[in-house]
């Protein structure tokens, strides 16, 4: 290379960094403290490599005493929000302003696009409005016995896969477990993943969930870089995506022709039939957003609650003394109400507390986002946040802070016992996100996953298979997931 090329490029190189430095001023110049970043991507190798709620950590470890810091993901400015007060407003009390998420997988005409998880403004309310009564209390009870159904059908599966002292990975049957119950309560189709030895439907939601090297990184660009992403020509919607969406079509056009079930696709049906008496020139229903919703429980539906699950019975495995305590609990709820019932689970005080305390260690969802709509001065600060300003709530780093959280290493369920609670500060765990935009599941999600519970201790004892003694973690930019799934050694309990 001759002399002028060497100094072009010398000086084409000190003009990028120069560019990047004065991008990545921007926190700074807001007078907001923010770690050292990498030119050009910020602190996006935190984002890519290893389990990102543990990269995120170190941040949040140093800068934990600030309300708030600035991370960059490339050259885009994210408020990491850590005083939990301040969470307060944000999610809360000055929800108006921060009424979306990022967008992802923004693409005319996808799938992604339509879930209500990526709407945005207006069209998230009315969405969610219409959505909501889905999860009513009266919605639940009536799914009460399904969700029994499906859990005898996983003690069942599970103790069959258990004969002659043989680990069970727990994970996968949780994951069949869920899928057939979300496939039946909300759409009333019998995916039969608990007696099938290839079940399709869980393989496709955890082939969706695998969020491993060329997929994480796909995913990543897709959710950070959405322009270029779209610009390049690469598609949104997985095959995976897809699959769930042929099946919902189907399903659909048969409950067009008149059979019904009273079930969620019933309702968003009838929703759509009377859109125009409730919201007169207003369409909340376009021609793929049945078809998404749908897609979006079937794969929502699935993962969170199998890890929660699986999560769940990898501590009570590993602390006998909790499990016994558990299952004691159980059996007189059995002995007072003759049965595993609606009432007797919501009033399991026991299996709550060892629900909650799971999703506090391990949240499957470990950060939280939302996007600012309406410019916000942040209280007591002189702050300003524009609209298309990101905030991220570190939902993992809350739950491990020993400020909050003495031991939060340990598993000690009693945290959350009623006599407990009220020491627990507010918004210092929040596994389903908080506010009008939380998890519009959890109690469907926390039903769920305490039928499959209770069944499982009533039925047998839960052992860590040796050589699985250790819990180990996926490596994902997302979720958080067991690796190699969570490995038990089941003793069928004798019935009373
Ligand atoms: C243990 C199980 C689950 C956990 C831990 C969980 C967690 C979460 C979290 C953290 C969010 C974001 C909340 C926020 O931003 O404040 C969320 C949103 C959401 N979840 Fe769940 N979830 C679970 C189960 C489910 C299930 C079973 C379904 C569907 C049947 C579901 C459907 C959704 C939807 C649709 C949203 C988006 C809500 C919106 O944007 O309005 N989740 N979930």
């Amino acid at each position: 290379m001759s002399a002028e090329t060497w100094l072009l490029l010398v000086v084409v190189l000190v003009l990028l960094w120069t560019y990047s430095k004065w991008r990545h001023n921007y926190w700074a110049s807001k007078g907001v403290v923010s770690p050292p970043a990498l030119p050009f991507i910020g602190h996006m190798k935190y984002f890519v490599i290893g389990q990102r709620w543990i990269s995120l950590n170190k941040f949040y470890r140093e800068l934990r005493n600030h309300k708030f810091y600035g991370l960059y993901e490339f050259f885009n400015p994210v408020l990491v929000i850590t005083d939990p007060k301040l969470l307060k407003h944000i999610l809360v009390k000055d929800f108006e302003h921060f009424v979306d998420r990022r967008r992802f997988g923004d693409q005319e005409g996808s799938i992604m696009t339509e879930m209500l998880g990526n709407k945005s403004g207006e069209e998230w309310k009315d969405l969610r409005a219409v959505m909501t009564p889905t999860f009513s209390s009266g919605k639940m009870r009536s799914m009460f016995h399904l969700i029994c159904e499906k859990a005898d059908n996983l003690v069942s599966f599970s103790l069959k896969n258990a004969v002659n002292n043989r680990p069970v990975d727990m994970k996968d049957m949780f994951g069949r477990f869920t899928m057939d119950t979300i496939a039946s309560c909300a759409f009333g189709i019998e995916c039969n993943s608990l007696s099938d030895s290839k079940p399709v439907f869980a393989d496709k939601a955890g082939q969706f969930f695998n969020f491993h090297g060329l997929k994480a990184l796909k995913m990543t660009f897709m959710i950070v870089l959405p322009k270029l992403y779209n610009f390049l020509g690469f598609k949104v919607d997985d095959p995976q995506i897809e699959f769930f969406a042929n099946l919902s079509k189907k399903n659909i056009e048969l409950r067009e022709k008149g059979e019904r079930r009273g079930d969620f696709l019933d309702l968003l049906l009838e929703a759509k039939a009377s859109e125009n008496d409730i919201r007169p020139g207003k369409k909340v229903f376009g021609e793929q957003t049945l078809v998404a919703q749908s897609v979006l429980f079937l794969v929502a539906g699935y993962d969170t609650t199998a890890s929660a699950l699986a999560f769940s019975v990898y501590n009570i495995a590993r602390h006998p003394q909790y499990q016994h305590q558990l299952r004691q609990e159980l059996q007189e709820l059995v002995k007072e109400h003759g049965s595993i019932n609606y009432q007797g689970i919501m009033e399991a005080k026991y299996l709550d507390a060892v629900l909650m305390e799971t999703l506090r260690l391990y949240p499957p969802a470990t950060v939280g986002e939302r996007m600012c709509t309406k410019q916000y001065k942040i209280p007591g600060t002189d702050l300003i946040l524009n609209p298309g300003n990101l905030i991220q709530f570190p939902m993992w780093s809350i739950h491990h802070d020993p400020q909050y959280w003495p031991e939060p290493k340990e598993f000690k369920p009693d945290r959350f016992l009623p006599q407990n609670r009220g020491s627990i500060i507010s918004f210092t765990h929040m596994p389903f996100g908080m506010g009008p935009r939380n998890c519009i599941a959890m109690r469907f999600a926390l039903m769920e996953a305490k039928v499959a519970l209770a069944q499982l201790i009533l039925a047998t004892e839960l052992k860590l298979a040796p050589g699985h003694e250790k819990l180990e973690f996926e490596d994902s930019p997302f979720l958080m997931r067991p690796k190699g799934g969570v490995m038990l050694l089941l003793t069928p309990l004798k019935k009373e």
